[in-house]
């Protein structure tokens, strides 16, 4: 069989299996393109079950778009807290201004101009809430696809956007079903480590990695490139029963908020140098591209420096998103 027409065949029995198959999932009740944005950008870099309670609680805070468009940046901060890559949750809101505005974009380019919304989202929320055939692929679908085609290729970018362009030509009529059951086979049975779960695959005797007992030997994966670490120091502050707290400028997780700190090299600062000393602890936290080692130092001061901000733990923890990273020092805020 052709390469077409095998991806045509397969295409053809997605939309049933999915149907018979699939995972209850909150974002796949009662959905409208709005909580289809929500769900696949919370889904861009969060994983299926840390999202489920978080989009409940999301939606029941900012139901609509007019809901999020209407609350200040920190609410949206803090509702997003702990799910990481938040220019997601700004871009959202940036969105729900714009649909709150003009309505939900009908058109494929319409969506995919919308902030924070990519190629695979705009695929994914056209083709589920909109019916449009627009293919999301990601590296779970490159990795089933490839088996599926048993394509050699090393699975890049390249490749991604090529599948995708094929993918259009197969779409069948039920394109929503058709772009979340290659999501369910990539998440249940084509799994990426380990043994893929074939017998239960709607492809199991088309499939040309299984058909030739390869299936680990695709998809041929890209290298990786290192993580850069950065050596911090971070200070949790304590003055008269409330904490230093900061919020960020520019780059890594900007506008979240952040105990004080400094690149290890520079040492400890001045308004620093009459603390007294409690608890020290070394922590670290993997980012996409960065890693940051910390050494956390749980300070005293007798007298407020000027010019810091000092909060209540439970100020902290009610009202400031603090995001992940800081999560290890803040069994010392009482
Ligand atoms: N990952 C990204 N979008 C998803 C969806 N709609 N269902 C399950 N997993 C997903």
């Amino acid at each position: 069989m052709k390469d077409e027409e095998l991806l045509k065949t397969a295409a053809a029995l997605l939309p049933e299996w999915f149907r018979a198959h699939r995972r209850q999932l909150p974002w796949r009740e009662h959905r409208t393109p709005y909580t289809a944005l929500v769900a696949e950008l919370m889904l861009q870099q969060t994983r299926v079950e840390a999202a489920r309670e978080r989009y409940v609680e999301f939606l029941r805070r900012f139901p609509t778009a007019e809901a999020l468009a209407r609350a200040s940046e920190d609410e949206v901060l803090k509702a997003w807290e702990g799910l990481g890559y938040y220019s997601r949750a700004k871009n959202l809101q940036k969105a729900a201004k714009i649909i709150a505005e003009e309505g939900f974009p009908t058109t494929f380019e319409g969506v995919r101009a919308l902030p924070g919304v990519g190629d695979y989202t705009a695929g994914a929320v056209c083709s589920i809430a909109l019916g449009l055939k627009t293919p999301a692929v990601d590296g779970n679908v490159v990795r089933v696809l490839s088996r599926l085609l048993a394509d050699g290729r090393q699975a890049d970018d390249g490749l991604k956007k090529e599948y995708a362009e094929r993918l259009v030509c197969v779409y069948p009529a039920e394109a929503g079903d058709f772009t979340e059951g290659l999501m369910e086979l990539g998440a249940l049975v084509c799994v990426p480590n380990g043994e893929p779960a074939c017998p239960a695959c709607p492809w199991r005797e088309i499939c040309r990695a299984h058909l030739a007992g390869r299936e680990s030997d695709f998809p041929v994966r890209a290298e990786k490139k290192p993580r850069t670490v950065q050596e911090l120091n971070v200070f949790v502050v304590k003055c008269g029963g409330a904490y230093a707290l900061r919020r960020r400028g520019k780059g890594l997780l900007s506008g979240l908020w952040e105990f004080p700190n400094a690149p290890k090299e520079e040492g400890f600062p001045a308004w620093l140098s009459s603390a007294r000393l409690i608890a020290q602890k070394q922590a670290t936290h993997l980012f996409s591209h960065v890693e940051w080692r910390m050494t956390g130092y749980f300070l005293e001061l007798s007298t407020p420096p000027e010019g810091e901000l000092f909060l209540t733990a439970r100020e902290i923890k009610e009202r400031y998103a603090l995001p992940s990273a800081f999560k290890p020092f803040t069994p010392w805020l009482e």
